[in-house]
């Protein structure tokens, strides 16, 4: 993940003077301690953990988006006409984690044309004895490979459809939402090879953090404009359901090539892995955390080591083909280490949240 630092440096929009209130996780200002008046629940609500209050209002008020009544000085103190149904993680004065979701404009994106998604250039190749380890224990991905991945500087996204990237809820709520998404990038520092845009609604899962700590850990980003699709730069298709355990499926991100190890690569990473079943990962993680049905479990084995997702690789895709089509059927989410024999990746679940993603994107 990135680190405070880093977002900080980061934010490049132009803030509105005086009203600076930097805050985290723990609820602890950067600027001194003034309070988030806004929003009490730093964990929960990604607009207390943007630039400024105004600043969100501006935003989302430009995308139409903007979260009234909440957004007073910019719209009517009146909640918007409920002409849409998308849900967004917009927190009620005093919200706790479970709040229920308000109802928010969310302008129709068009719907890509059926049957364009899910596809890449080749499949993957198969493993020869003397690649380099990545992802952990995996490989650089050849150039286009993964055409779903969306660079999120330090997460990953998987782009479901032109204007619209899935990604994990904690990309946004521990520090600072994305507010740049990049596709097509191999090398994630050669920026000119892909396309940018900017992230102008950040939509939490409505149940994130329900039932358990790492629950629904989703999040929805509309960009600005569509990513033009083309051989590099696709959307993954929606599954309609859950990978069968054992399946094979494919991970790709920029995150860790080790546990706590640093830099990140440069270059895409992949690597193939396995769906492990929800009662074997509940068993593994029932000393750590748990394990529920908003999550999918999986790591892979290859030259006798495993392999699995690991930091950095967070809100990227977990791919599964079927068909000739690829189907995103995660967000990398958590895991204890990486690549821990006896702690399983975890992913966030698709299917199990169709219904929200396919409203809240218009699809
Ligand atoms: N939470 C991590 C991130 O923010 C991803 C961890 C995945 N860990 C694993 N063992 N699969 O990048």
């Amino acid at each position: 993940m990135i680190s405070l630092v880093h977002a900080l440096a980061a934010v490049s929009l132009p803030l509105v003077a005086g009203v600076r209130r930097y805050r985290r996780e723990g609820g602890e200002s950067l600027e001194g301690r003034i309070a988030c008046e806004h929003e009490k629940d730093c964990e929960v609500s990604l607009w207390c953990n943007v630039a400024s209050y105004e600043d969100w209002c501006r935003i989302n008020g430009a995308a139409g988006n903007c979260p009234a009544p909440y957004c007073r000085p910019a719209q009517a103190s009146t909640p918007l006409p409920s002409t849409t149904t998308a849900p967004v993680p917009t927190p009620s004065p005093s919200p706790g984690p479970t709040s229920p979701p308000t109802p928010t404009p969310v302008t129709p994106t068009p719907t890509p044309v059926p049957g364009t998604c899910g596809q890449k250039k080749e499949a993957p190749a198969p493993w020869t004895q003397d690649v380099s380890i990545s992802i952990v224990n995996g490989r650089p991905a050849p150039e286009c490979a993964w055409p779903w991945q969306v660079n999120l500087g330090g997460c990953g996204g998987t782009l479901i459809a032109p204007q619209w990237v899935l990604s994990a809820a904690h990309c946004a709520t521990g520090g600072f939402p994305p507010r740049t998404a990049y596709a097509g990038l191999h090398n994630r520092s050669v920026t000119s090879q892909g396309q940018r845009r900017t992230v102008i609604a950040w939509i939490l899962h409505p149940e994130v953090r329900n039932p358990n700590k790492w629950s629904n850990d989703l999040l929805l980003l509309k960009l600005d404009s569509p990513f033009e699709l083309n051989e590099c730069v696709n959307t993954a298709c929606l599954p309609t359901v859950s990978p069968q355990v054992g399946a094979k499926c494919w991970i790709s991100g920029w995150g860790n090539l080790e546990f706590q190890q640093q830099p990140p690569p440069e270059i895409l990473q992949e690597v193939d892995v396995h769906i492990k079943s929800n009662a074997d990962c509940r068993d593994a993680y029932a000393s750590i955390s748990p394990v529920d049905e908003t999550m999918i479990c999986a790591n892979g084995m290859r030259d006798g080591a495993i392999s699995d997702a690991c930091q950095g690789d967070s809100g990227g895709p977990l791919v599964c083909e079927e068909g000739g089509q690829w189907f995103v059927h995660g967000a990398t989410s958590w895991g204890r280490g990486c690549a821990d024999a006896s702690y399983p990746g975890v992913w966030a679940g698709v299917t199990q949240s169709l219904e929200w993603i396919k409203q809240t994107a218009g699809l």
